[in-house]
């Protein structure tokens, strides 16, 4: 299939949005906002802060890399971790290069560019490795390399363009948001979104919205898929084909028959693997996606299966009814805050022979699968990291756990 021929579009909604936090080690001897100290740093949180300590009391700061050492200006200080902002690198890692945005460090879209990308990778693989050891109880041999993004730069397909309403210049203020903070820096241009959506920006500019608090969603839909515009599509063209090659490969070493595409959205998985199954069934509880996922099927002769409206949680236990759970492969690929916890203990139940758990929120993802592989009923193949967001902090995970047969000892149970 051709992914990148698209068409622009432009919709405007209001979302809610979550920030990670990072863990809280203990307190040993607390510094003081505003007090300048050198730190050494070493390693880079989930997130995209680089940890340090100052006697042993640790400070997170952002827009640096692991091993260098760096002045910074403490800015909070809580119970047991201190924030602080970079004064100064004093020396600088290798793998540090110029950001390519103006906007970098202001903004809060991007954490790494000022990381030669290669380096990003080597340092999401480690991210995803310790999240899993440390959440999921796995080891971190699970982990493969992550794929790369054949484009770095000028990937992203969608953009959320804020306003905001700055009383005190009497402006309404157009852009993202800015990093650590509930305003807006304004923007012309975003480093990582498609040129064909930079160019609509002085549009939304000239035009902003009436008032504050509206995001305009600036979007490129592709040609060949159907989506309506407020369904979800991935917002990454160029990494598709290889996220889909990870994907058929790791069905296909499965040997199974079926596959059921939960979270199906308008189709992708099931119908890019249709050719491989005997039979499929999507489900997924966005009326639009599911209508746009039948168009789909038809335009890609993904005839051999069926799209189901509704919660996955509900439909679950009659879509593995449908095939021998033995020869039935389930990918799970649900929003950022993961499973219901009803779908997973149908998975347990039922025990379909493969579970393909696909994710954008490695957190949730290690949670949900330690959940799964509670009691060593199901066990962890592998985990492939897909740079779906180059120069942020985000990382998409596709992870392939396997039933373990009864008679299989439980020693790939995750610890607690
Ligand atoms: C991360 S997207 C994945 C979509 C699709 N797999 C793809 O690759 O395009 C998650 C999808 O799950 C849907 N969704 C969220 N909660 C759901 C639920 N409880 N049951 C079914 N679908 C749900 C959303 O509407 C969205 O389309």
């Amino acid at each position: 299939m051709v992914y990148p021929q698209r068409l622009a579009k432009r919709t405007v909604e209001i979302l809610n949005e979550t920030t990670d936090i990072p863990a809280t080690p203990d307190a040993v001897l607390r510094p003081e906002v505003g007090q300048r100290v050198t730190l050494q740093i070493e390693d880079i949180a989930f997130g995209g802060e680089g940890v340090g300590r100052v006697e042993g009391f640790v400070v997170f700061v952002p827009l640096v890399i692991k091993d260098e050492t760096v002045e910074v200006t403490i800015t909070e200080v809580k119970k047991n971790f201190a924030r602080a902002e970079l004064v100064n690198v004093i020396n600088p890692a290798d793998s540090r290069i110029d950001p390519e945005c103006q906007y970098y460090g202001d903004c809060g879209g991007c954490q790494y560019q000022h990381m030669a990308y290669e380096a990003q990778l080597e340092m999401k693989q480690k991210q995803v490795a310790d999240l899993f050891e440390r959440i999921g109880g796995f080891t971190q041999d699970k982990v493969t390399p992550v794929i790369p993004c054949p484009q770095p730069y000028h990937y992203r397909n969608r953009i959320l363009v804020r306003s905001q309403w700055n009383g005190k210049a009497k402006k309404l203020l157009v852009g993202f948001r800015k990093r650590n903070s509930h305003w807006v820096v304004e923007i012309d241009e975003c480093k990582i979104a498609e040129p064909a959506l930079n160019a609509q920006i002085p549009e939304v500019r000239a035009n902003p919205p009436k008032r504050g608090g509206i995001k305009v969603n600036l979007r490129i839909t592709p040609e060949d898929w159907t989506v309506q515009d407020h369904s979800f599509f991935q917002t990454n063209y160029f990494m598709l084909p290889r996220m889909v090659e990870a994907v058929r490969k790791v069905f296909q070493s499965s040997g199974s028959d079926y596959l059921i595409d939960t979270y199906c959205g308008v189709g992708f998985f099931a119908i890019e693997l249709a050719s491989l199954a005997k039979r499929y069934a999507g489900v997924e509880y966005d009326k639009g996606a599911i209508k746009a996922a039948r168009e789909n099927a038809t335009q890609f002769g993904g005839d051999n299966g069926e799209f189901i409206e509704g919660r996955t949680e509900d439909l679950l236990p009659s879509l593995l009814a449908k095939f021998d759970a033995g020869k039935t492969s389930v990918i799970l690929d649900p929003p950022r805050k993961g499973c219901a916890p009803a779908a997973l203990e149908q998975l347990r139940e039922v025990r379909p022979s493969q579970v393909i758990y696909i994710s954008c929120h490695p957190a949730t993802l290690a949670r949900d699968l330690n959940i799964l592989c509670a009691d060593g009923v199901y066990r962890l193949e592998q985990v492939i990291p897909v740079d779906m967001f180059p120069h942020t902090q985000h990382v998409e995970c596709i992870t392939d756990l396997r039933l373990n047969s009864p008679s299989e000892p439980e020693s790939q149970e995750p610890q607690d």
